[in-house]
């Protein structure tokens, strides 16, 4: 049996290498080509029903004002009320037809349930749930003393999008509908401070990845992967104080709004934005040894340790 393994491992890449030779530039020729396609026939979602979690700011925010521009019917899902309402009242004068704002906490499965309930309940259908509630808690995993202190990290950027996206399947299934999941670079690159935010981002990317394939053309899944993006999450003192971001150039959640929801539309499976981060795929691909050594970057001249801020 070694011996067998240790021949595939001579051939399998010398085929897999010529095969793609032949393959990939019809390959990329049809992606190309099906690109154009999407572009021109986008979905309209003028009167559909789109259920954006986090959208009280940021991305989620600017997203449910993307919608609105569009004329979807929204129903938005964040912890605070007062700001609920002013994103709610604004998408109304921006041209959607109908809103509803739904307080709840993500991260508590029977609030995922209420608020998909109360969106099905009000509006009498679901055709977009936008996942993109989450927060951010840095530091070195050196200096965690309690584990527990971060589980919040899961189990809103994780937990809460996967018993959202389970109380909606039955809903979207019946309108062959979308998710659109909001992960992040950090899902993928290993950046200093975010072991857990990380950790939460990849298993998202994963378990979407897995859906997509379960459901095949029944739920269409566009996953994002934002990079920096001027919002609250990464503005806050607590987070630029531990982080260096100025070597990054980032975008504004405008622009990142309008990108994913034109990718939706177009029923991307993938979106990064801004879309150069894609060339950090390459590195870690190529050379993940590279890759460890710019995300170090981040730490220049930041606290490497707990002990040194306090
Ligand atoms: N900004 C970036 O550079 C960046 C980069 C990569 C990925 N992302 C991702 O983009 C998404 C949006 O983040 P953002 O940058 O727009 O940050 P943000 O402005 O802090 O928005 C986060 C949103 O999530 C909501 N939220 C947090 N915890 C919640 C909970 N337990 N239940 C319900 N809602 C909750 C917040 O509302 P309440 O506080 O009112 O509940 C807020 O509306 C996140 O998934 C984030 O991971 C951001």
């Amino acid at each position: 049996m070694d011996f067998i393994h240790q021949l595939l491992s001579i051939i399998f890449p010398l085929l897999t290498t010529l095969l793609l030779l032949f393959f990939l530039p019809p390959y990329l020729l049809f992606k190309l080509l099906s690109y154009i396609f999407r572009s021109f026939c986008p979905e309209n979602v003028a009167g559909k029903v789109v259920l954006i979690t986090g959208a009280s700011s940021g991305i989620g925010e600017h997203l449910a004002y993307e919608y609105a521009r569009k004329g979807a019917r929204l129903a938005l899902v964040a912890r605070r009320e007062d700001r609920l309402g002013e994103v709610a009242d604004k998408s109304r004068r921006l041209g959607s037809p109908d809103v509803l704002i739904i307080p709840a906490d993500v991260s508590k499965p029977e609030h995922c349930k209420v608020f998909i309930d109360k969106a099905v309940d009000y509006f009498g259908c679901l055709d977009h749930l936008v996942s993109n509630a989450a927060v951010v808690q840095l530091s070195m995993f050196q200096d965690v003393t309690q584990i527990s202190d971060f589980h919040r990290v899961m189990s809103t950027n994780f937990w809460g999008s996967v018993h959202g996206a389970h109380f909606a399947v039955p809903h979207l299934r019946k309108n062959k509908g979308k998710i659109i999941a909001i992960a992040s670079i950090a899902g993928f690159m290993p950046l200093p401070k975010h072991c857990f935010y990380s950790a939460a981002k990849a298993a998202l990317i994963s378990f979407y990845e897995v859906l997509r394939v379960e459901f095949g053309s029944e739920i269409g899944i566009t996953i994002v992967i934002p990079g920096l993006i001027y919002t609250d999450m990464v503005l806050q003192h607590a987070y630029s104080s531990e982080i260096q971001t100025g070597f990054l150039p980032g975008q504004s959640a405008e622009r990142c709004a309008k990108s994913i929801v034109a990718s939706a539309c177009r029923g991307d499976t993938y979106l990064t934005q801004p879309a150069w981060y894609r060339t950090f795929w390459m590195f870690k691909m190529l050379c993940p040894e590279l890759l460890d050594s710019i995300c170090l970057l981040l730490l220049i001249g930041k606290p490497r340790s707990a002990k040194k801020t306090s």
